[in-house]
């Protein structure tokens, strides 16, 4: 199994992403991404045997971190991995402290890719800067995800979620 921990927009968001990727500018030959797809890795797990599952549920259950918004303000072309994202372009403490925590967690200390959503994968160009809106995304929860990588374009399970807490003023 190939599995990731990620926040996994839903309602407004992924539509407000949705309206930022139909806005594109893209080559016949790229793709858009299914906006049921769209996520943002926390921690790219990789290829794992079942056994580890119940490891990393247990990990994503006893993890407790807060909630946090940041913006997702900044369309990107990275021209290696030949995408468009969607980013933030100042990094939010809670996303980065949840996104270490869980890299620390499954024994990575890697870096990882600057937090993400991949809107149109096959870009080999991007024509004129593109502008978008500033989506500010509420973080709530954080999923385990499965994805299964033989069709035409991946395939994703959500396979658990657990709840980011209230943020309360101690007494
Ligand atoms: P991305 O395509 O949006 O960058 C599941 O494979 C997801 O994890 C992918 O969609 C990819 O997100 C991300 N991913 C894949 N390989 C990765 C790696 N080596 N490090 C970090 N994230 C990775």
């Amino acid at each position: 199994m190939r599995l990731f921990f990620a926040l996994w927009p839903e309602g407004e968001i992924a539509r407000q992403l949705a309206r930022a990727a139909s806005r594109l500018n893209l080559e016949s030959h790229s793709r858009l991404v299914a906006p049921r797809n769209y996520h943002l890795t926390l921690a790219f797990v990789g290829e794992v045997a079942d056994p580890k599952l119940a490891v990393l549920q247990q990990i994503g259950r006893s993890l407790l971190a807060t909630r946090f918004t940041f913006a997702c303000d900044a369309l990107e072309f990275w021209r290696r991995s030949q995408v468009i994202v969607a980013a933030a372009q100042e990094s939010a403490p809670g996303l980065i402290d949840l996104s270490a925590r869980l890299n620390s967690a499954i024994g990575l200390s890697r870096e990882t890719p600057r937090a993400h959503v991949t809107l149109a994968r096959k870009v080999t160009q991007a024509s004129v800067r593109q502008a978008m809106s500033p989506i500010a995304w509420r973080a709530t929860s954080f999923s385990l995800i499965r994805s299964d990588t033989g069709g035409a374009e991946s395939a994703y399970t959500v396979l658990d979620t657990w709840p980011l807490l209230d943020e309360v003023e101690n007494r």
